[in-house]
């Protein structure tokens, strides 16, 4: 049986798809089959990014970034963490990831979409990064075990997840103790009814399917987050904006209650080595 999330999966799954083809393809600009008006053009992509950083990437990974914001400028990593990034498209923030945390460091991509995950290895070997994986599954069920990511970061991709529940319960089992999340994502204003969103853009086009700012803090601090805060960057469509997402893991966290009954923290992920890896290479330039 054909469920509404798997239905929400599908249309995202190919939307992404044909993004990356596009920029296999060599379209000049991914952008041109992703967003749904040329106005759009400008919120979302590489032209968000510092030209340091633009500069070091190589040029599909730049035409690949499909964010709304820049989740490195406000994730401050540091030599030798671990980071995921939740939806890694192309490859963009695992690339600059992996060379801020450098070769002590490792940098996680996950995407559910086999020709952005297809980009992304292309990207990382191009960019000669070694201190990189990249895994194959839903946001909303992370293949690693609990408590062993210091950051989560992610660049317009929460709003395009079926359940939203499941993906913050998940970024708050991941990450470590004391570990953080600083994500860009789309947000929509609290007064806008979720037919409203739906005026604005579609779901698959990451409008649609975006949390208020009240639903999203409230949602962050049902799964034990604290230091909750959202900060809006930039409006993308009339009343619905870019923002950076911020919320830490406390060192006192106790997993949340689902369906009655209390996580363990080490529930149902598989040991770090038996994620289901696509690739990986070993280290880092
Ligand atoms: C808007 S693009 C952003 C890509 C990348 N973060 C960037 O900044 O360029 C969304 C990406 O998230 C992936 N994605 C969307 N929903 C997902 C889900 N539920 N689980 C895993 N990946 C998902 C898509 O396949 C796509 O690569």
């Amino acid at each position: 049986m054909t469920t509404d999330q798997d239905r929400i999966h599908e249309d995202v799954r190919a939307r992404y798809a044909g993004a990356a083809l596009a920029v296999a393809a060599g379209t000049p600009d991914a952008s041109a089959a992703f967003v749904d008006e040329e106005a759009e053009r400008g919120l979302f992509g590489g032209g968000l990014y510092e030209a340091a950083d633009r500069e070091a990437l190589p040029e599909a990974a730049l035409l690949a970034s499909l964010g709304c914001g820049n989740p490195l400028a406000v994730a401050e990593l540091r030599e030798g963490e671990r980071v995921l990034d939740l939806g890694s498209g192309g490859g963009i923030d695992v690339l600059l990831s992996a060379r801020r945390v450098g070769p002590t460091g490792r940098a996680y991509g996950l995407d559910m979409t086999d020709e952005m995950l297809a980009l992304a290895l292309k990207n990382a070997e191009e960019a000669g990064a070694s201190n990189v994986e990249f895994l194959k599954g839903r946001i909303e069920e992370i293949p690693l075990p609990a408590s062993t990511i210091d950051v989560v970061i992610s660049n317009c991709v929460i709003n395009l997840a079926a359940d939203k529940p499941a993906v913050l319960r998940e970024i708050a089992r991941v990450l470590r103790p004391g570990g953080r999340m600083g994500v860009s994502d789309v947000v929509a204003r609290d007064d806008l009814s979720p037919a409203e969103r739906a005026e604005r853009g579609s779901y698959a086009g990451c409008i649609a399917g975006a949390l208020s700012f009240a639903e999203y803090e409230a949602g962050l601090r049902a799964v034990g987050m604290t230091g909750v805060s959202l900060e809006a960057t930039h409006e993308v469509a009339d009343g619905m904006y870019a923002a950076i997402v911020r919320a830490t893991k406390p060192l006192d966290w106790v997993a949340p209650a689902v369906g009655g009954t209390t996580r363990a923290p080490e529930a149902d992920a598989p040991p770090m080595g038996r994620a289901l890896p696509v690739a990986s290479t070993s280290c880092c330039g």
